[in-house]
């Protein structure tokens, strides 16, 4: 899988689609990645003396169906965010493949709202172990990220795949401030338990709604910086979205001027949106709500909106994980008896073969995955998904 067509095209798709590219401090960094050629062999991990023992019992060791070579060193776990709530996030991190003790830290976020960073940009995107088309194996990705940097994926906000609260409550608190605080509290836990990373280059990382998320993290670390009496410094040295979300109204200008001139919708609905819709505000008109849900809706029969020329998915449902197209079918009813306001907000989580979704579900349902991962069931109707559908 890792060398057909749609995974080459996917990943192709997600490194092109970086196109904006912010850096804080220096201006003499041009990039986060490119370091002087490689003289040691992989794999690499820290010196005893850097090493934490903390850490050290969040190493993943024998996880099911990772290939045998490359080694990777990688780490998972829960990081608390909150003790009083009992909130904590779960990451998995992977060390660079070579000279870790010279890489930068890369923390990288999927959007949604509610996608699992550990689904997508893990074991879909840019991880070195992709979940195989069965759902049991994993496949070495030769274009990962962590060739070039350590890298941080973290399941955020809580109530997303791994990450949990024990204050139910706060599910229905949930906002972008919300979501950076607690990111906040995530990377100055996670530099205590690995403290060689603590003067480390540090960029932030992310795609879609991430282009929320990574810019309002950066915002609160780089003021949070100026008051080091207060505040664990943390040396963030800039920030890449990827075909982030940053502006409602081009957003969804952009969908729906997309949709119509590749002939997904016709004139008269586009038209009709055009006539009723105000992309400028957040509360749409019930005929903007009533439209452009038939605008969605022509991409949920057969249409695969990440990739409108290749097939969907039709991959056949299993007892445990539904097929995408029904998953999507569902989210979009749901979403429509929930709220038919919050349609619009039926964000792309990240990825361009659907199928990997149901994958990746496979893979992180079963048990001796979760326990080599050092995750827990939340509860005993936990069900790992790759993005919970209350924040969309
Ligand atoms: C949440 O509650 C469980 C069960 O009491 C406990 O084991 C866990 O440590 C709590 N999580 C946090 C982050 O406090
Ligand atoms: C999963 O698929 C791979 C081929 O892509 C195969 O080598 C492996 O044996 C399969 N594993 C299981 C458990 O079926
Ligand atoms: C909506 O916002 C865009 C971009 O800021 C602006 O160009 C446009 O004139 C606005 N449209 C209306 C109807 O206010
Ligand atoms: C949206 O909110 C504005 C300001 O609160 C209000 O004036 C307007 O009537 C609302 N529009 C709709 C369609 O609810
Ligand atoms: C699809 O699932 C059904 C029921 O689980 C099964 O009987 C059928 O063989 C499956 N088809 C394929 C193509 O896997």
């Amino acid at each position: 899988m890792a060398s057909s067509p749609s995974s080459i095209n996917a990943l192709t798709l997600s490194l092109l689609s970086v196109h904006l590219l912010v850096f804080l401090g220096s201006p003499s960094i041009t990039t986060c990645i490119k370091l002087p050629p490689e003289t040691e062999q992989r794999p690499q991990t820290f010196s005893p003396e850097e090493e934490s023992q903390d850490s050290e019992s969040d190493r993943v060791i024998n996880l099911p169906g990772q290939p045998s070579t490359p080694s990777i060193s990688q780490f998972s776990g829960y990081i608390t965010v909150n003790e009083a709530h009992g909130r904590a996030l779960f990451y998995w991190f992977f060390e660079a493949q070579t000279q870790p003790s010279q890489r930068p830290l890369v923390l990288w976020l999927n959007g949604g709202p509610g996608c699992s960073s550990i689904g997508y940009g893990a074991a879909v995107e840019l991880g070195p172990l992709r979940v195989d088309t069965n759902g049991t194996d994993l496949l070495y990705n030769e274009f990962a990220w962590n060739q070039e940097a350590n890298l941080l994926f973290v399941e955020s906000p809580v109530g997303v795949g791994f990450s949990y609260t024990n204050t139910s409550s706060d599910l229905s608190m949930i906002d972008d401030a919300f979501v950076a605080e607690d990111a906040y509290s995530f990377v100055v836990n996670w530099l205590q338990k690995f403290p060689q990373f603590k003067t480390r280059d540090f960029f932030l990382a992310g795609e879609s709604y991430a282009g929320h998320y990574v810019p309002q993290l950066a915002e609160l670390i780089y003021d949070r910086n100026k008051d080091t009496a207060k505040y664990t410094p943390i040396n963030l040295k800039g920030f890449i979205v990827g075909n982030p979300e940053t502006n409602d109204y081009y957003d969804y200008k952009g969908l729906l001027e997309y949709a119509w001139s590749h002939a997904v919708i016709s004139d008269q609905l586009y038209n009709k949106c055009k006539q009723v819709c105000d992309f400028n505000v957040s509360n749409w008109s019930s005929e903007c709500n009533e439209a452009m849900s038939v605008v969605f809706a022509a991409y949920l029969q057969e249409i695969d909106i990440y990739n409108i020329y290749a097939p969907r998915c039709l991959l056949n449902s299993s007892s445990t994980s539904s097929s995408v197209s029904s998953t999507s079918k569902s989210r979009f009813e749901s979403l429509t008896k929930v709220n038919e306001h919050d349609l619009r907000r039926m964000r792309i989580p990240g990825g361009y073969d659907p199928c990997y979704s149901q994958y990746a579900e496979m893979y992180f349902n079963r048990q001796e995955v979760q326990s080599s991962l050092h995750a827990r069931a939340v509860n005993s109707n936990f069900r790992w998904k790759q993005f919970h559908v209350e924040y969309v």
